[in-house]
């Protein structure tokens, strides 16, 4: 096996001898700058979750990353990546090279003809720019992305950016595949980014890529740690846990009684910053009431990736543990009430524990009215992506962003102060349910779609 070479920007045909091998190495050793490579097929088998197309790499350790990954990064650590990574090559390539066909040494080795796929954009710092990526973290960990923010995003950009396109991605929970999709964006053209981060810390470096491209980067929904960020468009998030634990505080006592007071927390994932800071806002509340002994916390648990069937089996081995005996569920998102709730159901609990959500789903308004889930916190989702829209406009027409962040800012891990739009979140229970309706984040219909009409706290009429 041998990777396949040209000068030239574009596919190639010609097998590199290991004398050429090593002048190409020793030229790009002597010169590291930005080069190119093709990946023309994209599968779990290689190792390299890159979608066919064209990639701009500027580091040699980018570059090794990106070829060794999982396969020979450690052997090639150390010693001169690129020599080394080459000198591997022609003996023992793994899988991940068999699908990756180099293309080309561009600035440093003085490659020309340019019949690739665009790699630089035309903005520079987003203005004039007109190609939008837009890259969403996952389908399966709650409604609300595919079915709220995916096409409100869509659909507002172009609208408040006349002649602006959105190129869609999502990593389905996988944060290298967001990198590789972002990578793929910014080859393509795109020339402002708005991601909503699969992972808070990895995701810096699709920040980095997306700077050295002259791109800039909104983090929609949640927050980037990296000081590169251009803006972060969010709800305040802390607010959404106070929301949460303040609903267990006013409404414990209907659950309650000596002996069983137990509260279970089933925590959203710790690579999100969200779930940390709604934790950090549910407990906030909740500290007190477990110090004065009101509430016993029983079991506390992140949840990796916000995976809705693991945060059952989480619910099924406390309940387990405790002898069914819990009053209280804090749970992050509406996703994963919905399996708690199937945990509780197998006991015959539902209903008589009180458990908490958020994102104002279907799902989660359909449990509220069947008396299985207490609340919900509706984010109004054309409030989060409006914004994102108006900042994308202001930043291509080149005009002041001041009057939509309004000076507000968000501390990163990495020390920076990001200029800001946060939402303020709202609290839903059986009482006040229509506002989703009346929001726009759903239709009757939606609502009354399979719901029993015995449902318990369906007001009489309402599905008709
Ligand atoms: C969002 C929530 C969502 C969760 C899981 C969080 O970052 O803010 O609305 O439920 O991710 O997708």
């Amino acid at each position: 096996m041998s990777f396949i070479f040209s000068t030239e920007r574009r596919r190639v045909t010609d097998r590199l001898s290991a004398a050429k091998w090593r002048a190409l190495a020793a030229c790009l050793e002597k010169k590291p700058g930005c080069f190119l490579y093709e990946v023309v097929r994209y599968g779990p088998e290689t190792g390299l979750y890159l979608h066919p197309g064209y990639y701009r790499v500027c580091s040699p350790s980018l570059w090794q990353y990106f070829l060794v990954r999982k396969h020979v990064k450690a052997k090639c650590e150390r010693t001169h990546p690129l020599m080394k990574l080459f000198g591997q090559t022609g003996r023992k390539l793994t899988l991940t090279a068999l699908f990756v066909f180099l293309a080309v040494l561009m600035v440093a080795c003085g490659s020309a003809n340019n019949t690739g796929s665009p790699t630089t954009t035309t903005a520079t710092n987003g203005k004039g720019c007109k190609k939008i990526g837009v890259l969403l973290p996952e389908t399966a960990t709650s409604a609300r992305w595919d079915n709220n923010d995916r096409p409100l995003l869509q659909q507002l950009i172009p609208q408040d950016l006349s002649g602006a396109t959105v190129d869609y991605s999502n990593a389905q929970g996988d944060a290298d595949t967001q990198q590789s999709q972002a990578e793929a964006d910014l080859t393509k053209g795109d020339c402002i980014l708005v991601v909503a981060a699969s992972d808070s810390v990895k995701a810096a470096a699709i920040v980095a890529k997306a700077k050295a491209a002259g791109v800039p980067v909104i983090a929609y929904d949640r927050l980037i740690q990296s000081s590169d960020l251009a803006y972060y468009v969010s709800f305040d998030n802390v607010k959404v846990g106070q929301i949460q634990g303040q609903y267990i505080a006013d409404h414990y006592k209907d659950y309650v009684s000596a002996g069983h007071n137990n509260l279970v927390m089933i925590n959203g994932s710790q690579t999100d910053n969200n779930a940390k800071l709604f934790n950090q806002g549910a407990n906030s509340v909740l500290q007190p009431l477990i110090d004065a002994k009101t509430l016993t916390k029983v079991y506390d648990q992140f949840t990796p990736n916000w995976d809705n069937p693991t945060a059952q089996t989480e619910m099924e081995g406390a309940l387990t543990t405790n002898s069914n005996n819990i009053q209280i569920a804090y749970v992050a998102n509406d996703g994963m009430a919905g399996t708690v709730i199937a945990a509780l159901k197998a006991q015959k609990l539902n209903g008589k524990v009180l458990v908490t959500g958020q994102d104002s789903t279907v799902a989660g308004i359909q449990a509220i009215l069947e008396g299985d889930q207490s609340m919900t916190v509706e984010k109004n989702y054309a409030l989060e992506a409006g914004g994102t829209a108006k900042l994308v406009a202001a930043i291509s027409n080149g005009t002041d962003t001041s009057s939509l962040t309004n000076g507000a800012t968000t501390a990163t891990s990495t020390g920076a102060a990001i200029p800001s739009i946060l939402e303020t979140p709202v609290a839903i229970d059986k009482s006040n349910f229509q506002q989703v309706v009346t929001d726009n984040l759903m239709k009757v219909a939606d609502i009354c779609k399979n719901l029993p009409t015995t449902a318990k706290y369906l007001p009489s009429g309402y599905c008709g």
